[in-house]
This record gives structure tokens, sequence and C-alpha cells, in this order.
């Protein structure tokens, strides 16, 4: 898979936080059942990865990816237990080559002019911009689509149901990550009827 085929399924990946194994299907199933298919699961829990298995084994239609991917060994283990793609936070060559020697598709993080740089140099051109508010938000990606004009980014950090038209209005945005669609608190209530209408909603969401 070239990450690029990951925009295809819709305007929002959702970045998914999960402490209880028992919550990961449930969970995935009511993102699936609102039209949200890419789910980027990330490895900051102890039972990130079991989760993860989890869903690869029991909810077919998720594509599952693992993020927050920060080293070889989170690169070895995601490939390991079938993950589709990674997400890192940063980019540096390690990750990338480590990727391709795990044949993981990567979504490289870039929040400056010389991470793209870096990224485009090992022949990345989909990247996510991060934490994508807080660098600059909207103004940064306008910038940014001068001199990489061949460059594609996955906004990530800081946005909301109410912002995210205007970063997917930008020609050098395609796709949007955000933790909106899996709040802590429906989590814990395993309120997953709440998470299916918020991936409802986000499939909805077209360009302002
Ligand atoms: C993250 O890495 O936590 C993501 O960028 C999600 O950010 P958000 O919680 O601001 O959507």
């Amino acid at each position: 898979m070239n990450t690029l085929d990951l925009v295809s399924y819709g305007p929002v990946i959702p970045v998914i936080v999960i402490d209880r194994v028992d919550d990961a299907v449930p969970m995935a199933r009511a993102l699936v059942a609102g039209g949200v298919r890419v789910l980027e699961v990330t490895l900051r829990t102890p039972a990130a990865l079991q989760c993860m298995e989890a869903i690869i084994a029991g909810v077919p239609d998720a594509i599952v990816g693992a993020g927050t991917v920060r080293s070889k060994a989170d690169v070895q283990a995601a490939a390991k237990i079938g993950c589709r793609f990674a997400v890192s936070p940063g980019y540096t060559s390690a990750i990338g080559q480590a990727c391709r020697d795990a044949g993981l598709p990567l979504l490289p993080g870039t929040a400056t002019a010389g991470e793209v740089m870096q990224a485009n140099a090992d022949g990345y051109r989909f990247l996510k911009f991060f934490p994508a508010v807080q660098a600059g938000g909207i103004a940064m990606l306008k910038a940014l689509a001068g001199p990489f004009g061949d460059v594609v980014f996955c906004p990530t950090g800081g946005i909301t149901v109410e912002t995210a038209p205007q970063f997917l209005a930008l020609p050098n945005v395609k796709v949007c990550g955000g933790s909106w669609l899996t709040p802590a608190g429906a989590v814990a209530a395993q309120d997953w009827d709440r998470i299916t209408q918020l991936a409802t909603a986000a499939s909805a969401l077209r360009a302002a």
C-alpha cells in the first residue's frame, strides 16, 4: 500500500489512544460503522499492540496503522502484528529506513521546512504536519505550499470538527488527523454510539 491511498477512505484519520484491550474491537466497530475505516492506534499505552491485534483479527474492514512510531523496535513490532502503515510524530532517516526494511508504509511527521526536505530526500511526498495548529496551522501550510508544491500533508494536532473543513480546503491537504472521534469520556463510558456519531460527522466533512 502507498500511504497516499489512505486519503481515498475519507477526510479524517482518527488518532486513537486505547488503554483496555476489551475496548479495542467495539471502538473500531463503532468507527467503521460511522464510515471511518483508517485507524491510527498510537503506541502510547501498554495495551496498544494487543489492541491492534484484536482489531486486525476482529474488524476486517478496519485499516489499522500504528501511530507514535518512534524507534526501529516500534516499526518491527507494528509490522509483525500486521499493521498496514505507520505514523511517526517526527522524521529521521533511521525511522524511514526501518520502515522500508520492514515493508511498512510510513506517514512521517514534519513541522519545519528542514524536516520536509529530509523526508523528501528519502522519497516521502505525503507527510503528516504535526503538531498542526501549534506549528503554525493554516498559515504554515500555505507557506509550505510555495517551495513544496509536490507535497501533500495530513495535518494533525489541535484540529477539531469545526476547524477541519478549513484545513481540508487547502490544496496541499487531503486528509486531517485528530483525536476528537474517540474522546476519553466516551471510551470510559463505552459509549460506542457516540463514537459512531462522531465518525459519521467526520466522514461527512468537506472543504470549507
Ligand atoms: C496526537 O498526536 O495526539 C495527535 O496529534 C492528536 O492531536 P489532537 O488530540 O489535538 O487531535
